[in-house]
């Protein structure tokens, strides 16, 4: 295995969420399967819709799982568990919400934004301590400690998902789960916003879940990539042999939407529409199975015959 000696710090396994009533349920994700090691940054991707969020939400706890475990360091959270151990969770994972915008409560000032998750943990933490914590944060993200008394409608976009980030590191945790920090943003700031989440990665030995719904920032940031579909992980590898060897149809159109950075190519170029009736799942049933070391794909028999020809003739081409 390429983890050996890492750390494994989250472990999803056959993970399903359900929403609805009993008589009426919505499936929104099933057999999710995936492992985060500490350091590294592992990427959610997939069109609007497809489940990202709601896992997410299940591994911070908000959303009841109706299957499967969540592991955080070796111990089961999902489902009933020790008030310790909900307590340790709240702290040492933390979520970065997408819309800037919409995810600060504006009646507040930043001070009572960045702290308020430190205040419901540490109940009878002093104020000049708190204060000192909320100066902290906000200088980890590069603002000024003067901003603590300002309201979020005084910020930017780009000023206000800082906010966002201070208010769960304020926390300390080991764990982010960023749910697409940057797709709000104007796209001259997000490469600010994604430099700051690497530089803060490195300085404090963060893991970071990052969710996307496409994959051109994803290739510089992550590590290692799940693709999901319509609530079912279809494809998850180390970034760059997913690039290279793109295996499931919906990946591949994923990739195909990535523009080029060269106009004429870019014109030119296929862009491949996913269609799930390409497969032909009646008798032989898709499995979720590893192809080469490290790397997943759902498929069939049929079809990972194929895939082993790809795997096949693009190691031949690259010797
Ligand atoms: N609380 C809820 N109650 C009922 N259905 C929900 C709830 N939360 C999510 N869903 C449904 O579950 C599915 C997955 O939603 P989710 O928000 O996880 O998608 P997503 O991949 O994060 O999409 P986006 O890229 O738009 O944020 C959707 O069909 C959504 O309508
Ligand atoms: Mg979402």
């Amino acid at each position: 295995m390429q983890h050996e000696g890492r750390e494994l710090l989250l472990q999803v396994k056959d993970l399903e969420v359900r929403f609805g009533t009993k008589r009426h349920p919505f499936i929104a994700v099933q057999h999710v399967n995936f492992d985060i090691y500490k350091g590294e940054t592992f990427g959610l991707v997939g069109e609007s819709g497809s489940g990202k969020t709601t896992i997410g939400r299940a591994i911070i706890r908000i959303n009841p799982t109706s299957a499967g475990d969540i592991i955080f360091k070796g111990e089961k959270i999902n489902g009933p568990i020790s008030k310790e151990l909900d307590r340790r969770v709240t702290q040492q994972i933390q979520m970065i919400f997408q819309d800037p915008m919409a995810s600060l409560n504006e009646r507040a000032k930043v001070d009572y934004i960045v702290s308020e998750g430190l205040i419901n943990v540490a109940k009878d933490m002093p104020r000049p301590q708190r204060e000192k914590s909320v100066a902290q944060a906000l200088a980890d993200v590069g603002l000024l400690p003067e901003f603590a008394s300002r309201f979020p409608h005084e910020f930017s976009g780009g000023q206000r998902q800082r906010i966002g980030i201070a208010r769960s590191l304020i926390m300390e945790p080991e764990f982010i789960i960023a749910d697409e920090p940057i797709s709000a943003l104007d796209v001259s700031i997000r490469a600010q916003v994604l430099n700051l989440l690497s530089h803060l990665q490195r300085k404090k030995g963060l893991t970071y879940l990052f969710i996307a719904h496409d994959l051109s920032v994803m290739r510089f940031i992550c590590d290692r990539i799940a693709v999901i579909h319509k609530g079912q992980i279809v494809e998850m590898s180390e970034t760059e042999k997913l690039f290279a060897n793109p295996l499931h149809p919906y990946t591949q159109a994923l990739l195909s939407a990535i523009p080029l950075p060269d106009p004429l190519l870019e014109r030119n170029k296929k862009l491949i529409i996913y269609d799930p009736a390409c497969h032909d799942y009646a008798v032989d049933k898709p499995r979720w199975q590893e192809i080469e070391p490290g790397h997943f794909v759902l498929a069939n028999e049929q079809e990972m015959e194929g895939h082993r020809e790809q795997l096949a003739t693009s190691c031949r081409i690259s010797s």
